[in-house]
C-alpha cells in the first residue's frame, strides 16, 4: 500500500503522483488515472503536471489531442473515442492523504 499527500493538488488542477499515475481535482472530488493513453499507451502530458486542456474542462492526451472526461476517464473526441482511461482505486487516509492498494 502507497500513501501520497494530494493537498497541493488544487481544485481545477492535476498532478502526477509517479510517473504512472496523475491525480485530477474537480468539483471537489479527487480522481486519480494510469498516466496512460488508451491511443497508443503513451504518458499523456508534454510538460510536467499538464494534463489538462487549456479550459481546465477535460484531460488531454498531447501525442493526438484526445479528450477525455475527468469523472470517467471516457474519451469523448479523438482517435480512442469510447474508451477509457484506467482509474485507480483509492482510499482516503486523512483530509491530506490518499492511499493506493
Ligand atoms: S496516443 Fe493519445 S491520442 Fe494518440
Amino acid at each position: 500500500m502507497k500513501q501520497f499527500i494530494v493537498d497541493h493538488i488544487q481544485e481545477g488542477c492535476a498532478a502526477s503522483l509517479t510517473r504512472e499515475i496523475f491525480a485530477v481535482r474537480r468539483g471537489g472530488q479527487l480522481y486519480v488515472y494510469q498516466n496512460e493513453c488508451p491511443h497508443l499507451g503513451v504518458n499523456l502530458e508534454f510538460q510536467e503536471n499538464q494534463f489538462l486542456d487549456s479550459q481546465g474542462a477535460h484531460i488531454i492526451c498531447s501525442t493526438h489531442g484526445a479528450l477525455f472526461e475527468i469523472a470517467t476517464g471516457e474519451c469523448i473526441f479523438g482517435p480512442c473515442s469510447g474508451d477509457y482511461l484506467e482509474a485507480i482505486e483509492f482510499d482516503w487516509l486523512n483530509p491530506s492523504t490518499i492511499t493506493i492498494r
